[in-house]
């Protein structure tokens, strides 16, 4: 049978994090490779109490509601942020649908997007579909490099800025404040909008928040923001915190798509939140990921002592590691067979090109876990290191 698909189902990236995730379900390998938070820790009792609480509103909250999301819940988010209402909310099926509703109110084939050097993958993928070009601007420990990213917005006129300013995916980075203002004043000089993704923020271990690009440049940023890594990615439940006038056209894109997310689990969540349950269980998680981000940090120190680079993340699930002298997609290759798993860097680049960092999360494995997982691929690092391989 011959179908005609659509272009856009021709260019995509290789989904090597999707594929990795299916190959570490399959055998039992230790995986740092995707970003998920810790299944043991899911609340599921209190989730459970909640859930018979909002039994109680009666058969009308399984009928069809409005698409911009339950108006409490978009109070209690609102909250979050300084100054803002909750028409300058619209609940999404998780922060993935608030990008592609962001995708398709503002790009058209061959526009211009500018994305973080790495990046995350799925964010990369997105915006293949729109038949878009991307650039990368370079990513340090501090933020982009703000001349690079100028040139990009004089030369390239960019639609739109892509960023994760805090705990970023895949590097675990921060932006200082510094580079925030430079960026923000960039942004408004040029005329982009920055779509600021902030999955993680609030796993915060040690440091302090900085201002975000929705308090340095309301008029042109758009945030995301959800509830997958702090209480369950099955909820499906994110948010676009905007300007009114785009949330209004946000909200038809969503109506087109989806109609509305689940009415019932955005009660569930409010009632999480009001009761305090939510924010008692992000304290437990801070507490535990914590833990064993220390556990990873030491692992990898007493494993590899001079042999590897990293900064230890103030928060968020991530490491990004330097294998110093190797080409980590090879050492991935090895890592497999010895059974850990982790992201080689290459997967987070607008373009491909080899690298001895990778990422490893340390979230979703226990302590022992973490220990051995490292001890493997420090195992298969010095067969690397001893043949010609690399
Ligand atoms: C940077 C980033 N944005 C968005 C998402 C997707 O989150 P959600 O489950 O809310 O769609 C993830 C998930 O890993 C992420 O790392």
């Amino acid at each position: 049978m011959y179908y005609s698909f659509a272009r856009r189902t021709k260019n995509q990236r290789r989904s090597f994090v999707r594929e990795i995730l299916d190959l570490t379900q399959k055998r039992s390998i230790i995986s740092f490779a995707g970003g998920l938070p810790d299944s043991k820790l899911f609340p599921a009792k209190e989730i459970e109490q909640e859930i018979n609480e909002t039994l109680k509103l009666g058969k009308e909250i399984f009928q069809y509601s409005s698409a911009q999301g339950v108006q409490e819940l978009r109070e209690e988010i609102s909250k979050e942020y300084i100054d803002t209402e909750k028409e300058e909310i619209l609940i999404t099926s998780g922060s993935q649908q608030g990008l592609d509703l962001i995708c398709k109110t503002f790009l058209d084939k061959g526009d211009e997007v500018v994305v973080e050097s790495p990046t995350y993958l799925a964010a990369l993928n997105l915006f293949d579909m729109f038949e878009v070009q991307i650039t990368g601007v370079e990513l340090t420990n501090r933020g982009v490099d703000t001349d690079k990213l100028e040139k990009i917005f004089e030369t390239k006129k960019p639609k739109l800025f892509y960023t994760i300013p805090t705990f970023q995916n895949p590097t675990g980075w921060s932006w200082d404040i510094e580079t925030k203002e430079k960026v923000a004043k960039l942004a408004r000089k040029h005329g982009v909008v920055i779509i600021e993704d902030t999955p993680y923020s609030k796993l915060r271990y040690s440091g302090f928040e900085s201002k975000n690009f929705d308090e340095l440049l309301p008029e042109f940023t758009i945030s995301l923001g959800t509830f997958s890594k702090t209480l369950a990615p099955d909820f499906r439940i994110g948010w676009i915190k905007a300007p009114k006038e785009l949330i209004k056209i946000l909200q038809t894109m969503k109506e087109n798509s989806d109609l509305q997310s689940s009415r019932f689990f955005q009660y569930v969540a409010v009632n999480l939140i009001k009761n305090k349950k939510l924010s008692l269980h992000v304290q437990s998680l801070i507490e535990v990921y914590r833990n064993k981000r220390d556990c990873m940090a030491n692992a990898l120190k007493e494993e590899f002592g001079d042999d590897v680079e990293f900064d230890i993340p103030k928060g968020g699930m991530f490491f990004w590691v330097k294998f110093t002298g190797i080409d980590s997609m090879k050492l991935f290759e090895l890592s497999i067979k010895k059974g850990v798993a982790f992201v080689p860097a290459e997967t987070f680049f607008s373009e491909i090109k080899s690298s001895s960092y990778a990422r490893l999360n340390f979230t979703s494995s226990s302590c022992t876990q973490i220990q051995d997982g490292i001890k493997r691929i420090k195992e298969a690092y010095e067969a690397l290191s001893s043949s010609c391989l690399i």
